[in-house]
């Protein structure tokens, strides 16, 4: 008997990293994502769904191989995926080609919605401009001027100190230097110690995962967590706050979610993925989640006929996703259009001082769609 594509199962293929330094990373959006779907009776559109993964470990090097997997060996209707901005630029690209829908629900690279945007590529999560950008001014405002920025060298890192570097300076801030250390290598050690010779105003990083564990750690332990104080972009202090301790306490960060938030609805999806996972959620279980409140809405439109791309996505390009870091809709390029919080860490929690950048739209410098 042969099944009527109408009815057959929606064929999810979470492209994630599930081992290195991202891996619980992975986890989160994969568990929240699932979490979503089983909130709706474990259906999307009425119709069951199937899952399929590949674990891309965060290496660009094998990412259209693993890409083409989903697309082509498992034949998948949509790709979940992923964390790492070089991984998703040639995730993004296989996506495009092939006319497969794709949720990026972490991977920051500001090309996604950029150059590559493309009508069936979303975004739940932020563009490294975003988060970056907000920090800057901050900054600069708390008259900090000389500002030295250490990170992994690779697109998410560069483009995070790009997008603080363009607003630092339009505040009269400078960097003074920028220094970057090879992904994922948490050798920090000479980088401290240039830290403390060249002793600038503040120092800014991004660092996440098991990395931002020990960056934490390290800064702390080099003494210079009291002379030299840390900014960063919220990844630094996200579902690594029970292991870096008190050597986070008083972190600023920026991001576009918050643990301190305190809302209704950031209260329950908290306590509903606490219970299921027995596990504190994060940034990335709610970028995990808002995926599948996207395709949700998107497949709701169209009765589950994932067949029907074009009301998919008209649907998915006009909802107002109900999230839990507070309600944002998708600009043009499909990223979503939020508020940046300012954040401060307090006794294990990411506190919300202010919010920095209100409903903050990325430039999509380069997106023609
Ligand atoms: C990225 O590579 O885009 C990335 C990875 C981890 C984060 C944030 C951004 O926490």
């Amino acid at each position: 008997m042969t099944v009527n594509a109408a009815e057959r199962p929606v064929k999810v293929g979470f492209m994630l990293p599930y081992s290195g330094t991202y891996a619980a990373l992975g986890n989160g959006i994969t568990n929240a994502f699932k979490m979503a779907i089983d909130e709706q009776g474990g259906k999307l559109g009425g119709r069951d769904v199937e899952y399929y993964s590949v674990d891309d470990a965060s290496d660009p090097a094998k990412a259209v191989e693993n890409a083409n997997r989903l697309v082509k060996r498992d034949d998948v209707d949509v790709i979940i995926g992923t964390v790492h901005s070089g991984v998703s630029m040639a995730l993004s690209k296989v996506a495009r080609d092939s006319d497969t829908l794709l949720i990026v629900p972490n991977a920051g690279a500001n090309e996604v919605t950029g150059v590559i945007c493309a009508p069936n590529i979303f975004r739940t999560s932020f563009s490294n401009w975003q988060p970056s950008f907000a920090m800057g001014g901050v900054v600069a405002k708390q008259g900090h001027k000389k500002v030295v920025t250490l990170t992994w060298k690779y697109a998410a890192g560069e483009q995070m100190v790009a997008g603080f570097k363009e607003s630092l300076e339009a505040n009269g801030g400078e960097i003074v230097k920028e220094l970057y250390i090879p992904f994922p290598s948490v050798e920090f050690q000479p980088f401290l110690t240039e830290i403390a010779s060249i002793k600038p105003d503040a120092v800014y990083v991004f660092f996440a995962g098991g990395g931002a564990v020990k960056f934490v750690q390290d800064y702390a332990a080099a003494g210079l967590s009291r002379s030299v104080p840390l900014y960063a972009s919220g990844f630094l202090t996200e579902g690594t706050l029970e292991a870096q301790g008190v050597a986070a306490e008083g972190t600023h960060t920026t991001l576009h979610y918050a643990d301190g938030l305190d809302t209704p609805r950031d209260n329950a999806f908290r306590e509903a993925y606490k219970k299921n996972y027995k596990l504190e959620p994060d940034v990335y279980t709610v970028q995990g989640y808002d995926a599948a409140q996207l395709l949700i809405a998107g497949l709701n439109a169209v009765k589950g006929d994932i067949a029907d791309q074009k009301g998919v996505i008209a649907a998915m390009e006009s909802t107002k996703i109900d999230s839990p870091r507070g309600s944002f809709t998708m600009s043009k390029s499909h990223n979503p259009v939020q508020d940046i919080y300012l954040r401060k860490v307090q006794g294990k929690k990411n506190i919300v001082v202010g919010i920095a950048s209100k409903a903050l739209e990325d430039p999509a410098r380069g997106c023609k769609m």
